[in-house]
C-alpha cells in the first residue's frame, strides 16, 4: 500500500518522523520509537539510510509499532504519473523531524543541498515551518574536522535547523571525546516537552 500523508495523519495526534543514518547510534532507533509510542496520541514513521540499517533491524522498529521506509520504497520501478511520491508524502505527514543520529555524511549532504536518497530528498523538500532537529554522532576527529563546523553553521544559520549535541563520552570506535549522539531519552524529551505529550494510561 502506498503511503499517503492525508490518509495516514490522524487528527489530534503528533506525527514524529525519525530519520536514521549510518552512525552506530542508530542502534537506539527501536528504543526511541518504543518510548515515543508510550505517549498518548503519537504516531512515528522512520526513514532510514541504507547504512543505518547495519545498526538495527527493521523488525525491531516494526515490533515497537512503527514502519521503516527506505530507498527501495521510494524507487519501486512501478512509478506512474499521479502516484504519491514517498519523500513528499513523508514530509507532508510530519509535525516534527528528528535526524537521530545525523552522520557526518548526511550532515554534509544537507548543508550542500544534496538529495540523492530518500532521507536527503525528504529533508530538501521539508517546509521551513516543520520543526527539525539534528543530533550529530560521529568520531571525535570527524566532529573536530573544520568542515563539520562549517556544515553545522549552514544547517543552523542558513537552513534554520536545531542542532543538539553531540556529547562527550567513550565512543563506539574506542576513542574518548566529543562525538556521541545526545542520550536517546533526552531526544524523546524534546518531543514530549514541545508537544506537551502525556504518557498513555497504564492498564488497570
Ligand atoms: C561500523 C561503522 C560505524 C560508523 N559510525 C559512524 C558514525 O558514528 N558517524 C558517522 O558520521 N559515520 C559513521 N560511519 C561512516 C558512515 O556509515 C558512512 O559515512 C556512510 O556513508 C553514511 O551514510 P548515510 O549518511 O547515508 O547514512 C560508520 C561506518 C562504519 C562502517
Amino acid at each position: 500500500m502506498p503511503f499517503i500523508a492525508e490518509d495516514a495523519r490522524r487528527p489530534g495526534h503528533t506525527h514524529v518522523l525519525l530519520i536514521t543514518t549510518g552512525s552506530v547510534a542508530s542502534i537506539k532507533a527501536p528504543l526511541i520509537v518504543k518510548e515515543l509510542l508510550s505517549y498518548s496520541n503519537v504516531l512515528v514513521q522512520v526513514a532510514a539510510s541504507k547504512s543505518s540499517l547495519e545498526f538495527y533491524k527493521k523488525e525491531d522498529v516494526e515490533r515497537a509499532g512503527s514502519r521503516v521506509w527506505t530507498d527501495d520504497d521510494e524507487w519501486t520501478g512501478t512509478f506512474k504519473i499521479g502516484d504519491p511520491i514517498l519523500h513528499i508524502e513523508l514530509r507532508r505527514w510530519a509535525d516534527i523531524v528528528l535526524v537521530a543520529p545525523c552522520s557526518a555524511n548526511t550532515l554534509s549532504k544537507i548543508a550542500h543541498g544534496l538529495c540523492d536518497n530518500l532521507i536527503t530528498s525528504l529533508m530538501r523538500a521539508l517546509s521551513p515551518s516543520t520543526p527539525t532537529y539534528l543530533f550529530p554522532a560521529m568520531n571525535t576527529l570527524m566532529y573536530e574536522h573544520p568542515l563539520t563546523a562549517e556544515h553545522l553553521r549552514v544547517v543552523r544559520d542558513v537552513v534554520g535547523y536545531n542542532v543538539v549535541g553531540p556529547i562527550g563520552k567513550h565512543l563506539a570506535c574506542g576513542d574518548i571525546g566529543v562525538g556521541a549522539m545526545t542520550e536517546w531519552k533526552d531526544i524523546v524529551k524534546i518531543v514530549v516537552d514541545r508537544f506537551q505529550l502525556a504518557p498513555k494510561e497504564s492498564a488497570p
